[in-house]
């Protein structure tokens, strides 16, 4: 089988499409034959060599991917969860890696997915829906009444956080560019802060929770929260490598709100059944804003590494018939 691999670290061009074995699954695991995978930011990250966080779990050749919906083609004996023939969609294994034409994963970090869905719509999303539940729905607890801050909304990440906080029917508002003002809108976001022309700080107050799902690192940006956030509030970060600084939590502490950082949440196929319900439901769109071959994966990199994709950018592995 065909798989991305990378020999060392470096720009686009380390990643290659190589002949490499195919794995069998352990008693525990399911054998995906896969359809499609996207582009996270991590995947460019660990292409370069990983940041404080990942760096230590780096080990060359390696492969890349964080996403994946295919075919079930084999069950490990353990597994009762799934049968031959399931369409599935969720993540690898922790840096399994998910441009590949065949993974083995363990069964309960997938879930059935969305029977609305294309191959490719449930290949973009599994990573960034479940960081996005576990930011808005799980820490957040968005529901009626709760006024959500989502920075970097038009993003992976960001246009499912504002779908997610709709549908649990909070009052959303969503920072990104001005082009994209239209698009928030039409997911549902009730307001759009302009963050290249207009000042959050200045047009907000009494936020229950910030949702910080842009892709960059900006502790200017994490201060300024701090200043929206009502008393109790909270704010919740995707960006595991980068530590909060001391000025932060000051802020937050004479606040009496609190922060935490967060990864997918622990049972992955719950959370994943969860938001396909809400696919299938029409409350939730995957947004795909260009699908891309494996062979194309270095141009898909140089893309994401712009940091303005809107929604998502998909490796389409195999044609859906
Ligand atoms: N820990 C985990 O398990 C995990 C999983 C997935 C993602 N993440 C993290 O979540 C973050 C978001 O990931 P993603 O996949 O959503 O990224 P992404 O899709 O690459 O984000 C792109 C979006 O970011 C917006 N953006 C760029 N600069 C911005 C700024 N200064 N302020 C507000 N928005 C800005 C852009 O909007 P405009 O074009 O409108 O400017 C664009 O739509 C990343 O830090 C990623 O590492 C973590």
């Amino acid at each position: 089988m065909k798989a991305i691999r990378i020999n060392e670290f470096g720009g686009p061009e380390v990643m290659k499409l190589e002949e490499v074995a195919r794995p069998v699954p352990a008693a525990d695991e399911i054998l995906v034959k896969v359809y499609a995978t996207s582009v996270n930011p991590a995947d460019y990250v660990i292409r370069k060599g990983g940041n404080n966080f990942l760096r230590p779990y780096l080990k060359l050749p390696m492969p890349l991917g964080l996403d994946a919906a295919g075919i079930v083609e084999e069950v490990g004996n353990e597994v009762t969860t799934f049968k031959t023939g399931d369409k599935v969609y969720g993540i690898p294994n922790f840096l399994d890696g998910g441009y590949t034409e065949y993974l083995a994963a363990k069964a309960n970090k997938f879930a059935l997915m969305p029977h609305r869905s294309t191959f490719n719509e449930a290949g973009a999303i599994p990573s960034c829906a479940l960081i996005a539940w576990n930011g808005i729905v799980i820490t957040g607890k968005a529901q009626p009444g709760q006024r959500v801050l989502i920075h970097g909304a038009a993003g992976g990440v960001g246009s499912l956080a504002v779908q997610f906080a709709k549908a649990k029917g909070a009052y959303v508002i969503g920072t990104a560019s001005a082009n994209n003002a239209d698009f928030l809108k039409s997911i549902g976001a009730d307001e759009v802060i302009d963050y290249k022309n207009q000042k959050f700080e200045d047009l907000l107050h009494d936020i229950d929770v910030v949702f910080n799902a842009s892709p960059v690192r900006d502790s200017e940006m994490r201060l300024k929260s701090v200043d929206v956030l009502k008393e109790g509030g909270i704010f919740v970060c995707t960006q595991l490598d980068s530590p909060f600084s001391e000025d932060f939590l000051k802020a937050l502490a004479e606040k009496n709100a609190t922060t935490t950082f967060i990864g997918s949440p622990f049972d992955r196929s719950e959370a994943l059944g969860e938001i396909a319900k809400l696919i299938d439901d029409g409350k939730v769109k995957v947004i795909i804003s260009k699908i891309y071959s494996l062979a194309e994966v270095a141009e898909a990199h140089r893309e994401s590494e712009t940091n303005h994709v809107r929604g998502k950018l998909v490796l389409e592995v195999r044609k859906e018939n």
